[in-house]
């Protein structure tokens, strides 16, 4: 089978790794890809949001199976695009229509599709630019911290937590006016703070049937202790010890089965993940939002912990199969620490050496922002490298993933040395 992955960090890089790995898999490529896809499959350098370029590579190379990674060609349709090929019509895809990527591409849609559906969040209203002067008046009534969102994809940048109603009221402003958010900020969800500890949930559905994958936690500010600036992700940890048996079958019945139940009622299709960010308070979960992708770099993560052939889980996805596949799950835990960029998530310089890579000893080095040029692997991104280790008590897999990340050099490196230590002290 000849497989195409859409992107280019250390999410692509950890679907291209575990591909690979599989019999199926005759020949695999990435659009762009990196440095560490460049290792295990042929990079194309090509966008992943040139639609009619994605589907040119399909033709010309024969593709079989595609696997869509990142966001933002699944809310910009690509998946559409490509089932409007007619002589594309064979092609298996794994990834949400333009429909179905709502739930992560409109938080105003995300919000109302829960409310429908009994789903648990925090309560929440809607304004637009025309209904400002009723959201200014809102946030003097409500109590506070208030949680600010942007309605469209923002990159991360398009939540705010207030802790004042002037910082409150100045965020929706800066939304409403267009100039900041654009059309994303066209709509904005103001909703209650809720205060808890967080995790992600991800599913994988063929439209009908589904599987939960192994949970994660990720680290998201850049400062160890969660201090400063959110990132697009420091680290991640799975298994989450907090998620226990019976926190998890909650989360099923009273999150996953009604998506998938709302997903269909309302005519979506979806073949794809569902990542489902969740705060568990008082022992209930809660959902803060919905991703219609795998996250980075919880995916570092959670498919190592996979047992199975993922080019047959991946067809199974596309072919309506999945019920005839038992997800295997290694009891180890893993743990991956981000190596970033000095000056991320403002700010920083690339084409910076990397090396030490080759040392490495049991550890994966998945690779976010690099490339290579004239024979040396370069820094290219803020997310550089994540490093995976595994180990059957989560204290040693912190611990060979932090004496990599370690070891790893490049001129100003940075990442958390925090990572899983709050779980490792986690008392119920
Ligand atoms: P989101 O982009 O929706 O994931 O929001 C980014 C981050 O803001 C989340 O990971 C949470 O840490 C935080 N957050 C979002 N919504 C809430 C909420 N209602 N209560 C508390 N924290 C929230
Ligand atoms: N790590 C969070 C995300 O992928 O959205």
């Amino acid at each position: 089978m000849n497989i195409l992955i859409l992107g280019s960090g250390g999410r692509e890089h950890a679907f291209a790794w575990k591909l690979a790995q599989s019999p199926l898999c005759d020949t695999l490529y990435v659009v762009p890809g990196n440095a560490g896809t460049a290792q295990v499959a042929t990079n194309l350098p090509i966008s992943y949001n040139d639609f009619p370029a994605v589907a040119d590579a399909i033709r010309d190379k024969k593709i079989d199976l595609l696997i869509v990674g990142p966001e933002e060609p699944l809310v910009k349709g690509v998946v559409d695009f490509l089932r409007n090929e007619p002589d594309l019509a064979t092609l298996r895809i794994v990834g949400p229509d333009a429909k179905g990527a709502q739930l992560e591409g409109s938080k105003d849609f995300s919000k109302q599709f829960m409310h429908r559906y009994g789903i648990p969040t925090a309560a929440s209203k809607t304004f637009t630019a025309e209904t400002l002067d009723e959201g200014l008046a809102y946030l003097e009534s409500h109590s506070l911290p208030i949680v600010i969102k942007a309605d469209g994809l923002a990159a991360g940048k398009g939540v705010i937590i207030a802790e004042t109603v002037a910082v409150a009221q100045t965020a929706l402003r800066d939304m409403l006016d267009g100039q900041k958010f654009g059309e994303a900020g066209s709509k904005v969800v103001i909703e209650q703070f809720l205060r808890g500890i967080e995790l992600s949930v991800f599913v994988l559905t063929d439209g009908v049937n589904y599987k939960i994958l192994p949970e994660a936690k990720d680290y998201k500010r850049i400062g160890e202790e969660d201090t400063g600036p959110n990132t697009g992700g420091m680290g991640a940890v799975s298994p989450v010890v907090f998620a226990n048996k019976a926190f998890l079958q909650k989360v099923e019945d009273k999150v996953v089965k009604p998506t998938l139940a709302g997903l269909q009622q309302e005519d979506i299709r979806y073949q794809g993940f569902i990542f489902i960010g969740l705060m568990k308070v008082n022992g209930e979960p809660f959902v803060i939002e919905y991703n219609a992708r795998m996250g980075d770099p919880e995916t570092e993560v959670v498919l190592p912990r996979i047992q199975n052939d993922l080019v047959d889980l991946m067809v199974a996805t596309a072919d309506g199969e999945l019920d005839k596949i038992a997800v295997q799950v290694s009891p180890q835990t893993a743990v991956t620490t981000v190596l970033v960029s000095g000056g991320y998530p403002g700010d920083y310089v690339t084409g910076k050496i990397i090396s030490e890579l080759e040392r490495l000893e049991d550890v994966t080095a998945f690779h976010a922002g690099t490339l290579v040029k004239n024979g040396h692997v370069l820094t290219n991104g803020g997310r550089v490298l994540a490093i995976t280790a595994q180990a059957n008590s989560l204290e040693n897999a912190v611990r060979k993933s932090q004496e990599a990340a370690r070891a790893v050099r490049f001129d100003g490196k940075q990442y958390r040395k925090d990572i899983g230590v709050d779980l490792i002290r986690y008392a119920d």
